[in-house]
Formats: C-alpha cells, sequence, structure tokens
C-alpha cells in the first residue's frame, strides 16, 4: 500500500535475498521480500509450471520474442524458435561484449541453475576472497550454507550403471586417460528422486531434458529451502513481478530509513503501478548485474550520490568458457542424458580451469562431449551509468574470454590429443569452436570491502546493504552459488548481532 513501511526491504529472492529474508526474519525482523520475476507457483495449460528445454514456450525466456538458447547451432543450424513476450524465467541479458543468463523469479538463479553446489578449494579461498577469514568460513559458514541447500552427491554405484550418465562416464573416462584429476561434482539435485526417475516411479523432471527453463521435480530450488523456511516465520511477504526502481533517503536522510519506489509489473513487462514504501533497511539482492546496475543509477542519477566510486567496478564473468569435442563411435555419450550435471575435471592448480562434463540432452546419439569450464580469467569489467541512453552499461569485450579459452585448452588440447579427436565446431555458430559470447556466472560489481565495508554495509548510508554475488570480485574457481550463500550467512550473521 501506498506510504507502507517495513522494517527490512530485500531487493530479489536469489541467494543473498533468501538468506537475508530468513535470517532477519528470525531475528524477529518484518521483512518484504521485492522480486521483478514471477511467483512460479502456479500450473499453466500443461499442468507444469516450467516448460522443457526441448519444447521452449513463453515461460522459457524473460521478454523475448525469440529464444536465446546458450548453445544456439546444432550441426551447423541454429536452432533458437519464435515465442510469445513475457515474463518466462531465464534473462538472456546482453550487453555490448557479452550475454549474461541470469534466473528471474522467486527464487533467482536457483531456479535455472545446474544445481551443482561446488565448495572452493580452500587454497583458492584467500583469491576468491581477500580479507575474508577463510577459518571461519570453511568451520561455520561453507557448512551452513551446504546444510541449508540440501547438497549431496551422487551414488557412485548408480552413476557406474546407469544409461543416463553414460555422457559423464565417457568424460571420466577420457579426463583419467590424460591423467587429470577427476572429481564428482556436489549438486542441490535430490539424488534419490532421480534414481526413482530412472526407476520409473515418480515423473521425470532431470531425466526428461528438464533444465535451464526451471525444473519441474527434484531440484531442491531455494523456494523448497531458504525461501519455505522463511516464509514459515510468518514476518516474510513475498510480492511477486515487482521491481525496484529507486532507493534514496527519506526525508532528506537522517534516521527516517529510505524511499523505495516499486513498479509493478504485467506478465507483458509492462508497469501497470508504481508504488512507494518506507524501509528502515534495504538490502541489495538483484544478483550482480541487478545490484550493479541499480547503485551506478542510484549513484548517477542523484539518489544516493555519496556511494563510493568502487560501485559498478570488479564484474568479472567467472571465466566461463563452454565447448564440445567430437568422440569416436566406440565412445557414444548417449541419446539419455540426466541434465544434472555429476563430474568435473579439475585443472586449476596447474592449468587455471575446473571443467564440468556437461549434458547435450537432446534425444540424440551424438558422439559429443560438452564441458562448461570455469577458468583463473583476470580481465574485469565496469558497469557505467549512460544518461542520454538512460541506461547502465557494462564494458566488457569479447577479445577477453582468450585467457579462458587458453585456459580451458589445457585441458582439452590434451584429451583430443590422447584420443585422437577434435572439437566440434558446429554447437555455437558455423566453424565455432568456442562458447565465449556469455556467462552463467556473473559477479561483483559492488565487491566486499571496496564499495561495501568488510560485511557488505554500504558505508555512506547507514541501513544498506549488498548481500548477494555483486560482493565477489569476479571468480569464485568453482560455481558460485554455494560462496554466495556462505558469504551472505556470514555478513547477515555480523549485521543482525551488531545493527539491530
Ligand atoms: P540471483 O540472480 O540468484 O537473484 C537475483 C534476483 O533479483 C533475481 O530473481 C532477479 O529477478 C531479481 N531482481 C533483479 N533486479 C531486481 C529489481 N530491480 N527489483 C526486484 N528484483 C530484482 N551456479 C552454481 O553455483 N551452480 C550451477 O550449477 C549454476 N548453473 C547455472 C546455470 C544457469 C543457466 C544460470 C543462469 C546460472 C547458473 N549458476 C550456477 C549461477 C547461479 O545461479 C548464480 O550465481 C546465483 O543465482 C546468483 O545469486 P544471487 O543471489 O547473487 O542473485
Amino acid at each position: 500500500a501506498a506510504g507502507a513501511h517495513v522494517a527490512a526491504l530485500v531487493v530479489g529472492s536469489g541467494y543473498g535475498g533468501s538468506v537475508a529474508a530468513l535470517r532477519l526474519a528470525q531475528a524477529g525482523v518484518h521483512v518484504h521480500l521485492v522480486e521483478m520475476g514471477m511467483a512460479w507457483d502456479t500450473p499453466g495449460p500443461d499442468g507444469k509450471i516450467f516448460c522443457n528445454t526441448l519444447r521452449p514456450d513463453h515461460r522459457s525466456y524473460w521478454l523475448r520474442e525469440r529464444t536465446k538458447a546458450p548453445l544456439n547451432f546444432f550441426l551447423g543450424f541454429p536452432i533458437d524458435r519464435d515465442i510469445t513476450r513475457y515474463t518466462g524465467v531465464l534473462d538472456a541479458e546482453d550487453f555490448a561484449g557479452i550475454t549474461v543468463y541470469q534466473g528471474r523469479g522467486v527464487g533467482g538463479g536457483s531456479l535455472v541453475n545446474g544445481g551443482m553446489a561446488v565448495t572452493p578449494r580452500r587454497e583458492n579461498f584467500a583469491d576468491i576472497l581477500p580479507g575474508v577469514n577463510a577459518a571461519e568460513m570453511y568451520a561455520t559458514y561453507y557448512p551452513r550454507a551446504n546444510t541449508e541447500l540440501g547438497v549431496g552427491t551422487v551414488n557412485p554405484a548408480w552413476f557406474d550403471s546407469t544409461d543416463y550418465y553414460q555422457y559423464a562416464r565417457v568424460g571420466r573416462k577420457h579426463a583419467q586417460r590424460s591423467g587429470f584429476p577427476f572429481v564428482f561434482v556436489p549438486d542441490v539435485y535430490d539424488w534419490d528422486y532421480m534414481e526413482r526417475e530412472a526407476a520409473g516411479t515418480v515423473p521425470k523432471s532431470a531425466l526428461a531434458g528438464e533444465i535451464l527453463y526451471g525444473n519441474n521435480h527434484g531440484k531442491k530450488t531455494l523456494q523448497h529451502t531458504y525461501l519455505a523456511r522463511a516464509k514459515a516465520t510468518g514476518r516474510v511477504t513475498v510480492s511477486a513481478l515487482h521491481r525496484v526502481a529507486s532507493v534514496s533517503p527519506a526525508s532528506g536522510g537522517g534516521h527516517g530509513g529510505y524511499t523505495v519506489v516499486i513498479e509493478q509489473l504485467d506478465t507483458g513487462g509492462a508497469v501497470v503501478a508504481t508504488k512507494t514504501v518506507t524501509a528502515d533497511r534495504v538490502f541489495f539482492a538483484a544478483g550482480s548485474v541487478g545490484t550493479s546496475k541499480l547503485l551506478v543509477k542510484l549513484k548517477a542519477t542523484g539518489a544516493l550520490p555519496a556511494l563510493n566510486d568502487e560501485v559498478g567496478k570488479g564484474w568479472g564473468d567467472n571465466g566461463n568458457v563452454m565447448c564440445g569435442r567430437a568422440n569416436h563411435v566406440w565412445d557414444a555419450t548417449g541419446s539419455l542424458q540426466s541434465t544434472i550435471p555429476c563430474a568435473g575435471i579439475d585443472n586449476w592448480a596447474a592449468g587455471g580451469a575446473f571443467a564440468e562434463v556437461a549434458p547435450l540432452p537432446t534425444g540424440i546419439e551424438t558422439f559429443a562431449s560438452f564441458y562448461l569450464a570455469i577458468t583463473r580469467n583476470p580481465n574485469r569489467a565496469s558497469f557505467r551509468w549512460n544518461s542520454a541512453a538512460g541506461r547502465a552499461e557494462l564494458d566488457w569485450q569479447t577479445a577477453w574470454k582468450q585467457p579462458s579459452i587458453d585456459m580451458a585448452k589445457t585441458i582439452f588440447d590434451k584429451i583430443n590429443a590422447k584420443e585422437g579427436t577434435i572439437y566440434r565446431s558446429d554447437l555455437f555458430g558455423v566453424y565455432k569452436i568456442w562458447g565465449d559470447h556469455l556467462t552463467y556466472h556473473p559477479l561483483g560489481g559492488a565487491v566486499l570491502g571496496r564499495a561495501t565495508d568488510g560485511y557488505g554495509r554500504l558505508a555512506a548510508y547507514p541501513g544498506l546493504y549488498v548481500i548477494d554475488g555483486a560482493l565477489i570480485p569476479g571468480n569464485t574457481s568453482v560455481n558460485p552459488f554455494v560462496t554466495i550463500t556462505a558469504l551472505a550467512e556470514r555478513n547477515i550473521e555480523a549485521i543482525i548481532a551488531a545493527d539491530l
């Protein structure tokens, strides 16, 4: 309602926002969680909440007339198709040099992601979050995040026997034959449920090609973990299809809290109402891109002019790069593939690359091995407010992916040489080997200890905090959401103890 007052307003319902909502509510604080995407709690006419990866419909993409699949070609042919513009679950947000994929809806990235829940090796932590006490993180906050998120690992005996992981076993064999350390990758997918899918006793999700546009079963998204517990406190109100447009000091500053302007959207993306609330505290949890865009806009347009000059800086892509390899006929990868990756090749120490053996769930035998590599790419970009265009822009350049390609090649050139195989060149275009135009893992833009203090406080404005992936300076050496969650747990504990 107009003029409403809330104790804590959380912008965005991904990992950072969900942790903040739960812990604040448990501490007795009333929380208003504002999410620009849909609630994703109601089945469509087909009885399903989310659409299938192989048959994308209006539910797939955020406000697009045509799909923009990360893997956009097959056998040299484009696979994208027209869809009705709708507030779908996956945003492929285009910047000048990179497309950044993000989840949209209550649960943020947990709705669309692969659920790979990886705690970085401790020896890499000082590079990931310099200034954060590693002993505390590994003794308390990483274990807390893993428990709350419901992280588990595939049963190795089932992995070895099921048709659905033939592609991953081929990936393991090739990694080991070239002398690379092979690891099982933990995931928040319910592994027992997946085994029941294979047995045919429950509806299939991971084993029916669901990923990217949502999983109807089996995945422990934030809706099933943090957000369910947050709602159970009775102190959290969620507004879906509501986008925060502005935050500024109420009544000219002091201790009057903050005026938050919120736009209500319809499913075509149009603003149907504008609402104003006053909040004592605002937690920016709109994701690395969302939080960065908001903060640079609010600083440049005079809503929060005292934000420091580090706002918008230190953005990285977690070194994401993809590629495929063409196997010999004796290394078939299977027409049945679980969409949930569970196998990885760890060459971080020697070559700066950690590669996941990813599925290519086309429903036919492709003889392809497909990989998503996370690499130690040193390039960092900045968001800047373009006042003429009225939008925040990111200055990432396509050529900045070259270090990632070089690092991924430390793994795949060697495997190709050993196996006598070649790269696939038909997955990202015509004769294009590397998926170097995108990231799934945006990080940074409001870096801990630079744009904020050591716990995410925007120091110029008491009561304003950043609590999402924007805090992490561009790289986590593995998939990021466990680290985002653990850091949010650490920061909110300190904030509740000291500020409330
Ligand atoms: P997150 O992006 O989760 O949440 C931000 C929320 O804020 C969104 O719901 C957004 O709609 C909302 N928002 C933005 N602006 C707003 C505004 N102005 N007002 C209101 N709401 C606003 N990671 C991993 O560890 N393992 C994996 O397997 C994968 N796989 C993967 C696959 C794909 C396809 C994607 C796109 C991403 C992944 N990731 C991943 C990445 C992971 O999902 C990501 O790092 C986290 O979701 C980021 O968490 P945050 O809390 O920072 O933001």
